[in-house]
Parts: structure tokens; sequence; C-alpha cells
């Protein structure tokens, strides 16, 4: 008997092809024919190295994307002469720079900037982790985190994507869901059922009592809901929705997270939710006190820098991938949504470029035209290129490239260093070595006399570079400037060290230090972009 025919394995799309079915969910199904190809791709690249921690290499990335080599070389081509992304050796590593597409959302949403700082005071005054999330589709994404670190449980970053129905915040966006929003769920229930789609959680089979209509069902009469060990034994979370009071929807919903060595969930009701609530009322009252600020004219001529890209790196610089990806960053905080008329404008795109642009964002689920206008919005998914791993770094972690870039150009070792908190010592919490072989040697975590070294002066005294001699040994020369937080308070200082026979007074001044500046510089730039929505600690 012939043998049955083989059933030949599905087409993929190469640049749909993801270990994460979550996050391509909303891109399945044919393109629209004015989808820009190269954004779809640029994208499905970024998303990869967002899902593995941030670093892939061209054939890791090659292998996740199902794209040629070529196309993935020119894909990284152009995303690192748009900043968002280095090549480290063989890798493909994402910067701080592309935080600049979550921020975009982030301000647009304006909640961050309006709600974080009570998230934050009602986690300081319990003692427990405190988050506000929104509602992405059938998951929830959380869009703040004020984190008590605690040994026994996980904790989420800004931009991480959990399952509703896995989550106490899930419950009350489902009281708001369509029946298409509940036919998607089941959908993804039943490919899914384990939750393995969504690499922030560990996977879990449904329980038998875990029924999540009913959970929904509850949330809608009672206004508040909980997690009873839904994501792990252990963890257990309380959540109340904070309403848009023009529209009476839910926002965000704001979250307290615990453990059962300190609450059961049932007695969350009594601990920790009242304080919640009166929280989240207050919230309700910043929302409705602040009005939406007028729109100022929006910024012109985003993307007039890629033509000049386009002829420095001819082929390899996919001008379609760096236009559309600047779409995104035409919003902000005074800008939320745009018309086709004015993304144009501000990117200084055609309106056939801009049109074609939002229109693949939209086919992404980066992008969405609200209802019964001609605006376009940011959705929270803009946060799954690259925020949930850049999002979780530290100022020594942001300086250390620089810091080898620095010192592979000045041939001298570079460092960075802190005051300690009695103010009176420095401690180095980053260093790259020079290649050569008589090089300073000090290792991270050593600490000093702050007024006797050019780092500490640099951070103490109000001027703008240090200079010293006979700095910890003798022989040893140091030219040392501040590193600067958002608000412009010296926060750290970065140095180059040699042997004082290596360059005169002059030389330092003339020739090292443009170069400590523009290190400094781009330390800063980092930080800022991370900091605008995230904290970042200085180790
Ligand atoms: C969290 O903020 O980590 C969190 C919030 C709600 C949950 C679980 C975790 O249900």
């Amino acid at each position: 008997m012939p043998a049955p025919p083989t059933t030949p394995p599905p087409p993929t799309t190469p640049a749909n092809t993801t270990t994460n079915a979550a996050e391509a969910a909303s891109a399945v199904g044919a393109a629209p024919a004015e989808a820009v190809t190269p954004l779809v791709r640029g994208v499905a690249v970024l998303r990869q190295l967002t899902q593995a921690g941030g670093t892939l290499s061209p054939s890791a990335l090659e292998r996740a994307t199902g794209l040629a080599r070529s196309t993935v070389d020119r894909i990284t081509a152009t995303l690192a002469r748009m900043g968002y992304v280095r090549l480290d050796g063989r890798d493909v590593v994402l910067t701080p720079r592309l935080m600049e597409l979550g921020n975009a959302y982030l301000a647009a949403l304006r909640l961050p900037a309006l709600l974080a700082a009570r998230a934050d005071a009602l986690a300081d005054e319990l003692d427990e982790s405190v988050s506000l999330a929104v509602g992405d589709r059938d998951g929830i994404r959380f869009i703040h985190q004020a984190t008590r670190r605690r040994a026994m449980s996980l904790s989420f970053r800004i931009g991480d994507l959990l399952p509703a129905e896995r989550t106490a915040p899930g419950a009350l966006f489902a009281t708001e869901w369509t029946d298409e929003d509940w036919r998607r769920w089941h959908e993804r229930r039943s490919a899914d059922p384990e939750n393995k789609g969504f690499p922030a959680i560990p996977p879990r089979s449904p329980l038998p009592t875990d029924d999540f209509a009913n959970r929904t069902a509850r949330a809608g009469q009672e206004g508040w809901s909980l997690d009873d060990q839904l994501i792990e034994p252990g963890l257990v979370a309380v959540s109340a929705p904070v309403r848009d009071p023009a529209t009476g929807r839910i926002a965000c919903v704001a979250s307290v997270v615990s453990h059962t060595s300190r609450h059961t969930a049932r007695d969350l009701r009594t601990t920790l939710l009242p304080r919640l609530r009166e929280t989240v009322s207050a919230m309700e009252g910043d929302l409705r006190d602040t009005p939406p600020s007028a729109p100022p004219a929006p910024p012109s001529g985003l993307a007039a820098w890629t033509a000049a890209s386009k002829q420095e790196l001819g082929r390899d610089f996919i001008e379609s991938l760096a236009r559309g990806l600047t779409v995104l960053t035409a919003f902000d905080e005074d800008r939320p949504a745009l018309t086709l008329t004015e993304v144009a404008k501000a990117t200084g795109l055609t309106r056939a470029t801009a049109r074609r642009a939002l229109i693949t964002h939209e086919h992404l689920g980066l992008v969405t035209q609200s209802p019964g206008t001609r605006t376009f919005t940011l959705t929270p998914r803009v946060l799954s290129l690259g925020f949930p791993p850049l999002s979780r770094t530290s100022l020594s972690r942001i300086a250390q490239p620089h810091l080898e870039d620095l010192a592979s150009r000045v041939h001298e070792s570079t460092s960075l260093a802190v005051l300690t908190p009695s103010g009176d010592e420095i401690q180095y919490t980053a260093r790259a070595a020079a290649s050569r072989i008589m090089s300073v040697d000090i290792t991270v975590g050593t600490r000093a006399p702050a007024h006797a070294t050019a780092l500490g002066q640099a951070l103490l005294t109000p001027q703008a570079y240090a200079l010293t001699d006979e700095e910890l040994e003798q022989g040893l020369r140091s030219i040392a400037a501040p590193v600067r937080d958002r608000t412009g308070r010296r926060i750290a200082a970065a140095n180059i060290a040699m042997h004082a026979t290596a360059h005169t007074h002059e030389e330092c001044t003339d020739h090292l230090l443009p170069a400590l500046r523009q290190t400094t510089a781009s330390i800063e730039a980092d930080l800022h972009m991370t900091a605008r929505f995230t904290h970042v600690p200085l180790a």
C-alpha cells in the first residue's frame, strides 16, 4: 500500500517567525500590500534581541528570524547607524538609545509621569513592591515598578508582558473585554495552555480551580482583584483599577505585590487593599486635576539624517527601516496622538512614506488608529522593542562600553567612580584597561580618599574637570570629568589614568580631555535616556 501523503509543513513568513507567540500574535495574517517589508523585518530583529535579553550573534539572529544572513547584516548595520544596537565582537547588542521608542510611548501615555510618585510612596510606606500595568490585548504590560527586592520571588521589568489570566490586573482589564477579545483569549489558551509564549513567567498548566471568567466577574463586582500564587508559588498580589476621569474606563491598574511568608492572599484584603484604594483615589484625583497639555508645534525633520546615512553607508543602510522607526519617535508627552499630516510634518517624510510606515506599524500592533478619529497613537507593544532588558541596568553597565571605547582610543586605562555614602571617599564602579602592558591597574570596588583623586575632585568641586598628580601612588597622573544626571547633579566621574611620564599636563588638557568629555557626554546621553522612566542604580 502506498504511504499516505505527508502534510507539507505550513509555510512560514520569515520575519514573523518568533519564539514568542504572544508578541507576534498581532502580526499573524498577511501583511497589507503597502506594508514596508524592511520595517517588518527590522522590528522582528529588535524583538528577537529583546527576548534574548539584549544580545545575539548574527547567526543566532539568522536562525531566530528566518532571514538571510545578508539581510540580517544590513538590518544590524542600519540599526547600528541609528544608535539602536552596537556590534560587540561578534555579537549584536541593544543600546540604551533604543529606549527612545518605549519612552515615546510612556511619555505619550502620561500615566508614569503623573502616577509614579504615588506608587513609589505607597511602596515605601508598605515596604512591598507596587506596580502599574496597562492592558495589552489579552495580556498586561508593566509601565512602572517600585520594586522591593526580595530573595524569594520574581520581579518584573517595565515592558514585560504577562498573560491576563495569571495576574490580578488581568481580571480587572478583562471586565472591559469585548467578545472579540474573549475569542482571541480562548484561541491563545488553546494554542498555548501553559503560557510558553510569555518568557517573563514560568510555564504552568491551567489549574482545575482556575476560572478566569469567574475571577473577572468577581473583579467587576468588587472593584479589586487578587492573585493567589497564579504566577508562582508564594507570590501574591492585590490590584485596583485607576480610572480615566473623562471616560470612566480603566487607564491602568495599580498592584501591591507580596509573598505568602508575609501575607496570605486572604489577608491582603484587610491589610493592604485599604491603603491601595486610598492611593488609587488620589491617583484618580491627579488625573482629574491635570488638564491635557496644549499641543505645541511638532518637531520637524526627525528623519532628515537618513539621506546622509544612506549616502555614507550605501547598500548597507536601509533607509525605509530607519525612516519607519523614526516615525515612532514623533510621539511624545505633548504629542500623544498625531494625524498622518502631523507625523509627516514631524518626521520630514512625505505623506506617502509616513502613511506606509503607519500602516506597517498598525499591522505589527505598534500603532493604533483611534476609532472614529484620524489620529494615531502608540500601543503598549512598543515596549517590546528593547525596554525590558534595557530598563534593568546600572550606571556602571551603561558606562562600560564607553570606557572601553575611550581606553582603546587613548591607549590608557579609564574608570568610573561614585562617592561613597559618607562623601569623603570614592569607589571605582567600572573600568577598562588600556592595551598597554604597563597600564594603571585599579580594580572595581577599590576605595580612595575623594579629595586626593581627580575623580573625587570632579565629583565634589564645581569645576569642569580635575587633573591630579601622585594620585593613589607616586608617578600616577589622572584627569577626570563629572557625569551628571537628568537634573544636572554630578553623580559619578570618569577618568583617564596614566603614568606621569606618558603625557604632559598640556597634552592631558589638549588631547585627552576632549576625548574624555566625549565619553562623559555619551554616558550621560545613555543614562538620561534610560532614567526617563526607570530607576538606574549607580553601581
Ligand atoms: C507585579 O507587579 O510584579 C505583579 C502585579 C500583579 C500580579 C503579579 C505581579 O498579579
